[in-house]
């Protein structure tokens, strides 16, 4: 079973020791409530380190205040199963937010964050205002504390890799960033923590999300290229679903985030080699669903 750290103070005894190495970890950030998805990062991981963390910790700053941070689900102990059984993993770091963000009710004074320009402008940025500061502020602290050499991502938050990769190459942090693929229901569905929401009805009209962008793939394939009518072979797939409500299709540049206009790759569009990031949120009854493909 890994060995459980939950402060911070705790991690850097066990450096100084050398249990724990110093930039030879392979890490994997996680908000807990493990599925197959998170697991597959870890296998990533395996492969290529002879130590692997883990890092639980649902970080109450990525939440905005009308948002799930009160019911986002906490399984420490099934994760930990999860984690043992699986196998390969030698620490879990798991933090109590006060021993991360430690300053009380006054902390928004002299509080740092770390902030992307343009990260609230497209896709799940500007759907969610103050998400990738909050999720560059506990990844840079989790890289600071952890020092791995390699930290492994999920492309089921295409934006977040995209954030993160920037993050690690303009702020020099000494780590290289793995993506591993979106691991998928059967049908389709992008497993994700927050499918645990679904009603039984809504769990089996959720398919339609990667239907959408299924759609929108096959008619990039077939070489059209109006960011317009991309967005409309979206929307007509979730508009057929009565619980359903599309939030945005957003189809940006994988190299900055940008959102794309008009024909993608044509003189109007940003498109260039590191390909389209299509992705999409869907309301789906008080549940929001995120998923993406990437077209190339
Ligand atoms: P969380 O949603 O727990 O996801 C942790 C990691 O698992 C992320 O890199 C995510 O992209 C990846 N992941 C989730 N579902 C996946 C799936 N179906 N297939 C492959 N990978 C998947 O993302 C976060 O936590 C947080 O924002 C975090 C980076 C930990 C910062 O708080």
């Amino acid at each position: 079973a890994p060995q459980v750290v939950s402060t911070i103070a705790e991690w850097r005894a066990l450096q100084a020791r050398g249990v724990v190495p110093r930039g030879a970890l392979g890490f994997v950030p996680t908000m807990g409530a493990l599925h197959e998805g998170h697991l597959s990062l870890v296998r990533l991981a395996r492969e290529r380190h002879e130590r692997v963390a883990v890092s639980i910790f649902v970080n109450p700053k990525q939440f905005a205040a009308h948002e799930d941070l009160g019911k986002y689900p906490r399984t420490f102990e099934a994760d930990l199963e999860a984690l043992s059984r699986a196998g390969g993993v030698d620490f879990v770091f798991a933090p109590r937010a006060e021993e991360m963000y430690p300053r009380g009710p006054r902390g928004a004074r002299l509080a740092p964050f770390v902030d992307l320009e343009g990260a609230d402008v497209v896709g799940e940025g500007a759907a969610r205002p103050g998400f990738f500061r909050g999720v560059a502020t506990v990844v840079t602290k989790l890289l600071n504390i952890t020092q791995p050499r390699a930290m492994y991502l999920g492309q089921k938050d295409g934006m977040q890799c995209i954030v993160l990769q920037r993050l690690v190459r303009d702020l020099d942090f000494d780590v290289e960033v793995v993506v591993g693929p979106t691991v998928r229901a059967p049908d389709g569905l992008a497993l994700s923590s927050r499918n645990v929401y679904l009603s039984a009805e809504e769990r089996a009209a959720a398919p339609a999300v990667y239907a959408a962008l299924t759609a929108v793939a096959d008619a990039y394939a077939q070489g059209e290229r109006s960011a317009a009518r991309l967005r409309a072979r979206a929307a007509a797939v979730i508009g057929a679903q009565p619980l359903m409500a599309l939030d945005y299709l957003s189809l940006a540049s994988m190299q900055d985030g940008q959102e794309l206009e008009g024909l993608l790759g044509g003189s109007t569009g940003g498109e260039d080699a590191a390909g389209v990031l299509a992705a999409i949120a869907v309301r789906l009854g008080n549940t929001r669903l995120i998923d993406n493909v990437v077209l190339a």
